[in-house]
């Protein structure tokens, strides 16, 4: 069996000039060589290696097509207009129609934390929190309120799933409802290297990972995640990362005002600071909503400003996103771009030896949860204050290193941040 699929094999590697994969094929067990051809036969090079070389074009990008996407700010409304649209939004959660999906199938190469992202501890007082148990508090928090269990999804990867659960069992799913999460898987794809080529994990194994948040809604689909949320009756489900420490998984008053002005998808936003910053904003693109990536922002677009003074193009994405169940539905049926990351990844050379690079080396291949919204009319789109609302964790260098989100979430919820805001 093994000579035939090694036959196989070899031929579909040399098609696609990747031979190298076979290099270490003779020092493996009879189990080992069986799993490595399996997944060689089950590889799509030719996706794979398409998705490659359509990246080295780049991206086309023109400016011509693209307005800004029009926010609204608490600030905007009196204090009789935001208690309308969280009772409108109140209501809705005690209808027990609102849903929230985490995604954490992410590798957090940045961070480089062996181990699931959601289970990086925070270093908080007077314990430490993982990044699971601050999500699962700010959702116990809603169920107290408003005397509901919400249904929690949660997104894992190949890469993660199995740690992930386990780390749930293990910390009694933070006394969540075991009933009322599920956890579900998202697809993965192999990386390559600057040279084209798939790399390997361990001597038998071709290395993939998750292929990015974007997979949200086609992975919903096909795990029964969206059957699952039409026998609850329910309505909304909001979309959030892993990483943001203050993010707030149920806000009435964006749920308030999405019904309210007949939206099916709305976003928050944060005021981006600094023109230059590596963040993507909101915008439309052809009238659609869509998002500018920090790579397509020079100073000038950034400076840009509308007759009353207000900047265009400073509403940052901070991966907050509220969808009906019917654009969730729609958008499951559609395939996303992939874009592409390059990223660190640890790989095994045609030795054998594992090498851990310094810089990153390998290309991932990832769909983004925000190319969907282009698919409707309109969005609403609600600026937040970052103080309560963002403190994402992305790497140790960077503004969102863990000691300024620590900082911002002991702020929020002990700090003098505690006192205001809080709806
Ligand atoms: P990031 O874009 O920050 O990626 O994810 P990451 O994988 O966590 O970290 P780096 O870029 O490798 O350092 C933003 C959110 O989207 C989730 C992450 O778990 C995080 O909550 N995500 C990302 C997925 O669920 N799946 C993916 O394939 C990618």
């Amino acid at each position: 069996m093994n000579s035939k699929n090694l036959c196989d094999a070899t031929n579909i590697l040399k098609k696609y000039h990747q031979e190298h994969l076979l290099y270490l094929y003779d020092m493996l067990s009879e189990n080992k060589k069986e799993f490595l051809l399996n997944q060689i036969l089950n590889t799509d090079f030719e996706h794979i290696l398409a998705l490659y070389k359509n990246s080295i074009k780049g991206d086309y990008f023109s400016f011509d097509t693209i307005t800004p996407l029009e926010h609204l700010e608490k600030s905007d409304f009196s204090n009789s207009e935001l208690n309308h649209y969280i009772s409108i939004g109140e209501n809705e959660l005690q209808n027990e129609h609102y849903a929230v999906v985490t995604m954490a199938g992410g590798q957090g190469t940045r961070l480089g934390y062996k181990g699931p992202k959601g289970t990086y501890l925070l270093d908080l007082k007077p314990q430490k929190k993982s990044l699971f148990q601050i999500m699962c508090e700010d959702i116990k928090q809603a169920n107290l309120k408003y005397d509901i269990i919400i249904p929690w999804y949660i997104m894992t990867s190949e890469e993660n799933d199995t740690a992930t659960k386990s780390f749930f069992e293990k910390n009694n799913y933070f006394d969540y409802p075991m009933n009322k999460i599920k956890f579900f898987k998202q697809k993965k794809l192999p990386l390559i290297d600057i040279n084209g080529k798939l790399i390997l994990k361990e001597p038998y194994m071709i290395k993939e990972a998750s292929n990015g948040n974007g997979d949200v809604f086609n992975s919903m689909l096909e795990n029964g995640i969206i059957e699952d949320l039409e026998k609850n009756n329910i309505k909304w489900i909001f979309f959030g990362g892993i990483d943001n420490v203050l993010l707030k998984n149920v806000d009435p008053l964006l749920l308030g005002l999405t019904i309210a002005s007949n939206n099916e998808i709305a976003s928050k936003s944060v005021f981006k600071e600094k023109a230059l910053d590596k963040i993507a904003v909101y915008c439309r693109d052809m009238g659609k909503p869509s998002i500018l990536y920090y790579e397509n922002i020079n100073l000038e677009i950034s400076e840009l400003k509308n007759s009353d003074g207000k900047y265009l193009y400073r509403e940052a994405n901070i991966l907050a996103h509220l969808m009906s169940l019917n654009a969730v539905k729609k958008v499951s049926k559609v395939q996303l771009p992939y874009h592409r990351a390059f990223k660190k990844n640890t790989f095994v050379n045609a030795e054998g030896v594992k090498q851990v690079p310094e810089q990153p080396n390998t290309f991932k291949f990832e769909k983004f949860i925000f190319d969907a919204f282009s698919k409707f009319d309109d969005m609403l789109l609600l600026r937040v204050n970052p103080d309560e609302e963002f403190a994402p964790i992305k790497d140790f260098t960077s503004i969102y290193n863990p000691d300024t989100a620590k900082q911002k979430y002991e702020n929020y919820h002990f700090g003098d941040a505690s006192k205001i805001g809080k709806l």
